[in-house]
């Protein structure tokens, strides 16, 4: 497997606060990838750093082997790097499917501009189709045309993954997904995960629960103070000391 992301050196400062330092790992093609680390470890920010909501400091980000970093968020979404939000972000008053419809135009641009440059009812066509498919894929096939305000929690939760989805991505970045999510919900959200990396999407996935992340991890990098105290396999990091410090000291402390 070749490296589809790789990061390196990278580095995002907030005043004097290092929330990211020096930080370099990589994510194969349908690699899934977990991010763990105390709260306040860097986790999110070395999101938005990838997906371009903030501008780095420091270092370099290549996907498929081109610099990403500093460009505009739908440049990089455009690029196949799509992304989920610690929050859910429904689009209120629109039906579920519609809801993911908005991810592939996040990704290949309005449908007004498709509809000008006569691009069609046919490309509509084969969205509207492929949303139908993911709404299925995510097991909210039922509730296709229900307005998004009626789902639950964990429902809107797997809204958001059919979005990103939509947006034909090769690289998804989930942020903490199983947060919020009953037992039943998580056991599902793997499922779906697994099967998101089995149709050759690499997945980043950050998760605070590691009971969660650790049996679908190819393989793990660990963030403390903004920096990788650890990288490996599952198995490995599990037992990692510097890990279990970061991590009972940090829940201890809670
Ligand atoms: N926009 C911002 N401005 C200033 N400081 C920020 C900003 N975003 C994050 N930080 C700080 O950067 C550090 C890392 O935050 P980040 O959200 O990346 O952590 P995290 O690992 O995602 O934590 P959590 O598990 O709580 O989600 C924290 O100290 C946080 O307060
Ligand atoms: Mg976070």
């Amino acid at each position: 497997m070749s490296a589809l992301l790789e990061v390196r050196g990278l580095t995002k400062r907030f005043g004097g606060l290092t929330a990211v330092h020096d930080l370099d790992f990589e994510v194969r093609e349908g690699e899934i990838l977990g991010v763990i680390g105390p709260n306040g470890a860097g986790k999110s920010t070395t999101f938005n750093l990838i997906a371009g909501t903030y501008a780095a400091t420091a270092g370099d980000v290549r996907f498929a082997g081109e610099p990403i970093l500093g460009l505009a968020p739908h440049r990089i979404a455009a690029r196949g790097v799509m992304r989920t939000f610690q929050h859910n972000r429904p689009f209120a008053g629109m039906p579920v499917i519609d809801n993911v419809l908005v991810g592939a135009h996040t990704r290949f641009g309005a449908t007004l501009w498709s509809v000008v440059l006569g691009r069609s009812r046919a490309e509509e066509a084969r969205r509207r189709e492929r949303a139908a498919e993911l709404v299925q894929f995510v097991g909210l096939g039922e509730l296709a045309r229900a307005d998004v305000t009626t789902l639950s929690f964990g429902q809107g939760r797997l809204l958001e993954i059919a979005r990103a989805l939509a947006g034909e991505p090769r690289l998804i970045l989930f942020d903490e997904p199983a947060a919020g999510l009953t037992a039943a919900e998580c056991a599902r959200l793997a499922e779906i995960i697994r099967g998101i990396a089995a149709r050759s999407i690499a997945v980043l996935l950050i998760e605070h629960d590691m009971h969660f992340l650790l049996p679908l991890a190819h393989r793990v990098v660990v963030l403390n103070f903004g920096a990788k105290i650890a990288d490996g396999l599952p198995a490995e990091v599990r037992t990692h000391p510097a890990v279990m410090d970061a991590y009972l000291g940090s829940h201890a402390a809670h």
